[in-house]
């Protein structure tokens, strides 16, 4: 038998993306050197192609970046061609009707910011507040809803790792001051967006995992989870609590906590973090990453604490034949109702990611596929997958039908 679960009236339902992974031609930032994007899907220039396509399969609202280096080449020079560019982009998202989400930093930083030592600088606090303060002049009659930061305690971690610009690995003091300047550039930036638009809609996307222990009975690892959480899911968020007016949700990970270390893995320099996981992987995607819809439940819950709207800014999976795309996204969705029904006040879905595009460092590149649309990288021609038209038909209905 078919049930239909609806979802709230105004639910916005879209996809995301970030510039340096769809855009193309971004050659002034850190990433650039090491790991170059080149035309990536050439999303600059196509973006009213790719917003049709928005149109056609029925999504009321989009998830994109702005690229910090080319509004600011150089520290304090503001290129205005750019600027106009995301006027034109932001206008024809409103031409079609649909809402704009909008990242100020999604990972990529300008070269003359990292040269002069980057989020470990305490004057980056100053230099993010000054882009953002053009942002906010230039464009912000025009933009819906605003993330800040994408995902920090990615960016934090890539300072322990080593997979992130500027590729140093296990510096702890630097981990500390890029920790609290990212805070603190949060907070400030937070400050100059509500001081022109006081009702302005302004948050982060919290990537949070959902983190169990292996055997519920087991002290040491209910107490390992509990850690995890605190420091991956929380802390950043209790830190900046008065200052976002929703919660943005990346969810992606559940992570299965046991208490046998595996020294190997430690060794291999693999981290802490991974050799205290071990999940059942009864289904994984393309990158090896388990799918675990029941736990974006869980993460839901916890962040209702907070009292402020949810919005799930980016769910998704790397799937090339798109075999699981569309059981991915039923699942996820019948979780989220059912927190949902639970009186969670969630308003809003956005799925990673419209296209296939640039993933980010060694596991990454072109290869894997996260797109609801896929990109042929030779002609630049987009092929919707047939979980777009799955995806679409949920968009139009605001209801997801499942058989019981
Ligand atoms: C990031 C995206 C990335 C996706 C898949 C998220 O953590 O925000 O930029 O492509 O995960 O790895």
């Amino acid at each position: 038998m078919a049930r239909i679960l609806k979802f709230p009236k105004g639910f916005l339902w879209g996809s995301s993306t970030s510039a340096y992974q769809v855009e193309g031609g971004i050659e002034n930032c850190d990433w650039a050197e090491r790991y170059p994007a080149g035309q990536a899907c050439d999303h600059y220039n196509r973006y009213e192609q790719d917003f049709d396509l928005l149109k056609k399969f029925n999504q009321n609202a989009h998830r994109f970046s702005i690229e910090w280096s080319r509004i600011e080449p150089e520290l304090g020079k503001f290129n205005q061609k750019e600027i106009e560019h995301y006027r034109k982009v932001l206008l024809a998202l409103k031409k079609r009707n649909i809402k704009s989400v909008v990242t100020l930093w999604h990972w990529t930083n300008p070269l003359w910011f990292m040269e002069m030592g980057g989020w470990a600088n305490k004057k980056s606090i100053n230099y993010f507040e000054n882009y953002t303060k053009v942002i906010v002049k230039e464009l912000g009659d025009l933009i819906d809803f605003w993330v800040i930061l994408n995902e920090p305690m990615i960016y934090i971690s890539g300072y322990s790792t080593g997979k992130f610009p500027p590729f140093q690995r296990k510096n702890i003091f630097k981990i500390r001051k890029v920790f609290n300047n990212l805070i603190k550039a949060h907070q400030t930036a937070y400050q100059a967006i509500h001081t022109q638009y006081p009702k302005a809609k302004v948050s982060i996307s919290k990537l949070t995992n959902y983190f169990e222990p292996a055997r519920k009975w087991c002290p040491l690892e209910i107490f390992l989870a509990e850690i995890f959480h605190y420091l991956w899911n929380e802390r950043f968020l209790k830190k900046i609590k008065n200052h976002f007016d929703y919660i943005g949700l990346d969810y992606y990970f559940h992570d299965r906590i046991v208490f046998y270390p595996d020294i190997q893995k430690i060794e291999a320099g693999m981290g802490v973090k991974v050799a205290f996981i071990k999940n059942l992987n009864e289904k994984v995607s393309d990158m090896g990453w388990e799918i675990y819809p029941e736990g974006i439940y869980y993460v839901l819950k916890y962040l209702s604490k907070f009292q402020k709207p949810i919005y799930i800014l980016e769910n998704g999976l790397a799937d090339a034949k798109d075999e699981k795309r569309k059981d991915f996204i039923k699942d996820h969705l019948f979780w989220i109702h059912k927190a949902i029904e639970n009186g969670i006040d969630i308003r809003g879905y956005f799925h990673w990611s419209l296209m296939d595009n640039y993933e980010w460092g060694r596991m990454g590149g072109f290869g894997p596929r996260f797109g609801l649309i896929e990109i042929d990288y030779k002609t630049m021609e987009r092929e919707p997958r047939p979980s777009a038209y799955y995806y679409a038909e949920i968009c139009k209905n605001n209801s997801l039908t499942i058989e019981q």
